[in-house]
């Protein structure tokens, strides 16, 4: 049985595997339809959720299945005090997988380790969000054709947004990828992923202004800033705005350059920006319903070569 707790759980070689069933999938929707029929997916989110909740819930009805689950902790036991190694107890007899989301880092590890059934890292704290990584990953070689070859820029909460700590990680493992790093001071990316790539010899940079290197990007990740792990509302503030992605910095860009964003956006992309044609987020969220019925598939061990 296998969990997914980082993107790292997966080879290079598996997730391509992966992403050849996603484009399957998107190719021949009604060829998966019932391929998992009786089968039940638990969504246990401690944490607030649009988009990963309910692309998980709408990949496991694709499929066939069927979906239970809680989407605030306070709805469920944990707020008499039900431990995560508990309740995941309860939820092995009650599904065949889970997803879980959770503020606290490492929470879906500990469910793992006394899970029946696999555990998804749908979002801990600060740490990492490995599916919306498998649907940045998906979307770019959806779109690109490959996921080598790249100098990518990273823009916003570097300190907290646990999506572009899953991406670096995911990323790094292919050839030719530059990182640049584009935040405040207070937001810097933290020390032990610039130390994992100087070990590793890939190369990056760290810069305040946006604009100074928009024309060297091949894909501009923005992210928001992460409001709910400030310490005080006094520094969100002075924060939140300090990037705004409008049409006047998108002319500094390449012309096939790709704006990808884990959403959801505050007030880091101008909406004038969305009818542009190199703004791929809302494509990405329809591959991350591809990814996650992939992953889905995967994690259940479906013969998917007798359907
Ligand atoms: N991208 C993402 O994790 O969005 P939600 O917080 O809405 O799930």
């Amino acid at each position: 049985m296998r969990h997914l707790m980082s993107p790292l759980d997966f080879t290079v070689e598996e997730l391509d595997k992966l992403f050849n069933l996603a484009n399957d999938i998107e190719t021949n929707p009604k060829k998966y339809a019932h391929s998992c029929d009786g089968k039940k997916l638990a969504t246990c989110f401690y944490e607030p959720s649009t988009r990963t909740r309910l692309s998980f819930e709408a990949a496991m009805i694709n499929l066939g299945g069927h979906v239970i689950g809680f989407s605030d902790a306070s709805c469920s036991s944990a707020s008499k005090g039900e431990s995560v190694s508990d309740t995941i107890r309860m939820i092995s007899c009650y599904a065949d997988i889970c997803a879980m989301r959770h503020p606290k880092e490492g929470a879906p590890m500990v469910a793992a380790s006394k899970s029946r059934i696999p555990v998804v890292n749908a979002g801990d704290g600060g740490h990492q969000h490995p599916t919306q990584t498998l649907t940045d990953l998906l979307t770019i070689r959806s779109l690109k054709g490959r996921l080598n070859n790249f100098t990518i820029g990273l823009c916003g909460d570097l300190k907290f947004g646990r999506t572009v700590h899953s991406l670096i990680h995911a990323l790094e493992r292919y050839d030719n990828i530059s990182f640049v790093f584009i935040s405040p001071e207070e937001l810097k990316i933290p020390d032990y992923i610039i130390e994992m790539l100087k070990e590793k010899n890939i190369p990056y940079k760290e810069v305040i202004r946006l604009e100074e290197v928009m024309p060297e990007l091949d894909i501009l990740y923005m992210t928001r800033v992460q409001r709910e792990r400030f310490f005080n509302e006094e520094d969100y503030v002075r924060l939140k705005d300090f990037y705004i992605l409008n049409k006047e910095k998108m002319a500094l860009g390449k012309e096939d350059m790709l704006v990808l964003h884990p959403l959801p956006r505050v007030n880091e992309i101008s909406v004038e920006v969305d009818d542009d044609p190199r703004a791929a987020y809302f494509r990405q969220v329809q591959y991350g319903v591809y990814a996650r019925m992939a992953l889905i598939l995967t994690l259940l061990e479906i013969d998917i070569d007798s359907l």
